[in-house]
């Protein structure tokens, strides 16, 4: 089956992938309305094209945080992402780096940041998940700091971890619950087999050795679980912007309060996320917050949209109502899952290639002529 969609890719992957890790990727919180309503969202806006207008020459280029990139995309931070294809983490920065885009690397990697750093010659974003133990925190940070990284995602949408269904029902917690029926779904992926489960050691590499019961991925786990901080505050911000030297980024923000408050606290810029519909469920669709943040914030921090991103006509929207750059999640994990870094680097073609097509089609040459006046009020 050739790729031609990103759905394709979700499809290779549901068929690649034991049905709980697909899942895992592929569901979100409670019922899932937030995780639809991305999507739903993102579809329900019309653009509002002008034709004539001489598209001969157009780019896709565009400079975030000073730095310049070939497209508005960076993918976004993913635990796990090395159970889906042998080390994930390294092909998803790979494939990142030849399409000229940032990679953000999560806290709850299976490839460690040392070892991404050596895998890669562009710096990484790392993505900070704030532990009880500030000492372990701070590590973390000094480690991304030595590792080379070029900016601080703070998630701050994770004080406990949502409760996605799914993952309950197939098993996929801490510890897994193994029973018949997972083994033979295990045993039914002799591929996934072979290229995850035979190969390296499967641990939350960054955290493992401060771990005090063990460094297997399940006594990690367990550790971090009752070691994720649910008291942090803006203060734990300004701690990390003092201890930080470099970009410093709020990931999860959902409201304009929230966004001043980011730009209070020291941060350069925000995510607009409500983390691709993982945590709370019945939290508004990242399109439809946008605006506000946009406009209360996008003078003096850099936005970036996540969340339901499938097309790269989806991009262009975020573009149009004041995103400086998409973040996209589950789009690169189904290619990653799918063909790994072959996989990552389809991903990023197929939404660039829709990009292109669309800005032509839009009447737009450039990411800076996407403003709100390309999409018309909602359908
Ligand atoms: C995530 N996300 C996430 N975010 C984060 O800050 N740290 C993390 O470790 C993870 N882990 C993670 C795992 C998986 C499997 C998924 C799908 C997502 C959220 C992620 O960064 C991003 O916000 C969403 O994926 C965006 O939504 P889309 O693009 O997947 O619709």
């Amino acid at each position: 089956m050739t790729a031609i969609t990103i759905e394709d890719l979700r499809e290779l992957a549901r068929r690649r992938l034991p049905r709980a890790l697909f899942d895992y990727v592929d569901g979100g919180a409670h019922d899932e309305t937030t995780l639809e309503a991305n999507r739903e969202d993102l579809r329900r806006i019309a653009f509002r094209p002008r034709v004539l207008v001489d598209v001969g020459e157009r780019s896709l280029e565009t400079e975030l945080l000073g730095a310049k990139q070939a497209l508005p995309l960076v993918l976004a931070p993913a635990g796990n992402a090395g159970m889906l294809s042998r080390r994930g983490e390294i092909a998803a920065a790979r494939a990142a780096e030849k399409a000229g885009i940032p990679f953000c690397l999560s806290t709850m990697s299976i490839v460690s940041m040392e070892d991404v750093a050596a895998g890669t010659s562009r710096p990484f974003w790392f993505q900070l998940y704030v532990m009880r133990d500030r000492g372990l925190t701070r590590s973390l940070v000094e480690r991304a700091q030595a590792a080379g990284a070029s900016a601080l995602v703070f998630t701050a949408d994770l004080p406990v971890s949502g409760q996605r269904d799914r993952d309950l029902r197939n098993g996929f917690t801490v510890p897994p619950r193994l029973t018949p029926a997972n083994l033979l779904d295990v045993l039914r992926h002799p591929r996934w087999i072979v290229d995850v489960l035979l190969g390296p050691r499967i641990t939350f590499a960054n955290l493992a050795d401060s771990s005090a019961g063990g460094s297997d991925i399940v006594s990690v786990a367990r550790h971090v679980a009752l070691n994720f901080d649910p008291s942090i505050t803006w203060r734990d911000i300004e701690w990390v912007r003092s201890i930080w030297r470099g970009p410093l980024i709020v990931k999860g923000i959902l409201s304009p309060e929230d966004a001043r408050l980011a730009a209070q606290s020291g941060a350069d810029g925000v995510v607009v996320s409500n983390h691709g519909g993982r945590q709370l469920d019945g939290a508004p669709s990242t399109i439809s917050v946008l605006p506000a943040i946009a406009d209360a914030v996008g003078d003096r921090l850099t936005v970036i949209f996540d969340g339901g991103i499938r097309r790269g006509t989806d991009v262009l929207k975020a573009l149009a109502l004041g995103a400086d750059a998409c973040m996209i999640g589950r789009a690169f994990l189904y290619g990653l899952a799918a063909i790994g870094e072959a996989g990552v680097a389809r991903s990023i073609e197929i939404l660039k290639t829709e990009m292109d097509t669309s800005l032509a089609l839009l009447g737009r040459r450039s990411i800076a002529e996407l403003d709100r006046n390309c999409v018309a009020t909602e359908r």
